[in-house]
């Protein structure tokens, strides 16, 4: 398989086509930006870290029934992974209020949610990745009703095995983002990257914070901490 053109350059990660028509090289940058790009920095080895925990956790869901993009990782930075007609949203998943809820709310970072909370975000840099209800979703005709629904049942199975997983290695999992699109055959399979940028991991232990928001709120060790939650993942 030959790399080909450059598709599309995001804020930590390039796609590029290759000479099959179904597969996508993904290149994992150091780049990170935070508050839609207002902040901006280079975490060094970053996307060393986000491929090989991305393999990791991509391989662990399709193990237990999830649909991925994940095809190979063929080096410290790149994976080979389907080519997916994206949904034109983002899912977010909250097992604790955190993060822009928690400002939004005025409540306590880390405030505990009775339930699980599924949230949906348009995808639009130019506005801000703004919050949709699910009747923005279906009045806007972004996903398709039965769709949704479906959408909502692999977030859930992806947000249990994701929480068992981190738990198993003494962090909380306390949100995370995921995207979704469509294979080739028109499955729904989860694409983009899971990692440290992607979610909020605190350590079970010591409460302390073990992702982006070392970068995002300058508390410092951050290459570290990417590194020890790798070393945490591949364990096993
Ligand atoms: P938030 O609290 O800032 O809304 O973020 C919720 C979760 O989503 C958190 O784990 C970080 C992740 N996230 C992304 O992966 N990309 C983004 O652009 C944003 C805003 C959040
Ligand atoms: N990566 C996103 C940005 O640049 C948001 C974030 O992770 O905080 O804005």
């Amino acid at each position: 398989m030959e790399t080909r053109e450059q598709l599309y350059e995001g804020k930590a990660k390039t796609l590029y086509a290759t000479d099959d028509p179904r597969l996508l090289v993904q290149h994992f940058k150091d780049d990170a930006t935070a508050f839609n790009a207002q902040k901006r920095g280079t975490i060094h080895d970053k996307g060393v870290v986000n491929n090989r925990m991305s393999e990791y956790l991509f391989r662990y869901l399709e193990e237990h029934g999830i649909h991925t993009h994940f095809v190979e990782r063929t080096d410290d930075r790149r994976m080979v992974v389907q080519r997916l007609t994206m949904l034109p949203i983002e899912v977010i998943v909250r097992n604790r209020i955190a993060g822009s809820l928690a400002k939004r709310l005025g409540v306590a970072e880390g405030t505990a949610a009775k339930q699980r909370i599924i949230e949906f975000s348009l995808k639009s840099d130019e506005l801000g990745d703004p919050l949709l209800t699910d009747d923005h979703i279906l009045a806007l005709g972004l996903v398709e009703a039965a769709e949704l629904a479906q959408v909502k049942e692999v977030t859930g199975r992806i947000a249990d095995l994701l929480t068992a997983f981190f738990a198993e290695r003494g962090l909380e999992l306390i949100d995370f983002k995921i995207e979704l699109g469509h294979d080739a055959d028109g499955r729904l399979t989860l694409g983009d990257e899971i990692c440290p940028d992607t979610m909020r991991l605190w350590d079970m232990a010591t409460g302390e914070k073990k992702d982006k928001d070392r970068f995002r709120h300058d508390l410092g060790d951050v290459e570290e901490t990417y590194q020890e939650v790798l070393a945490r993942v591949l364990a096993d």
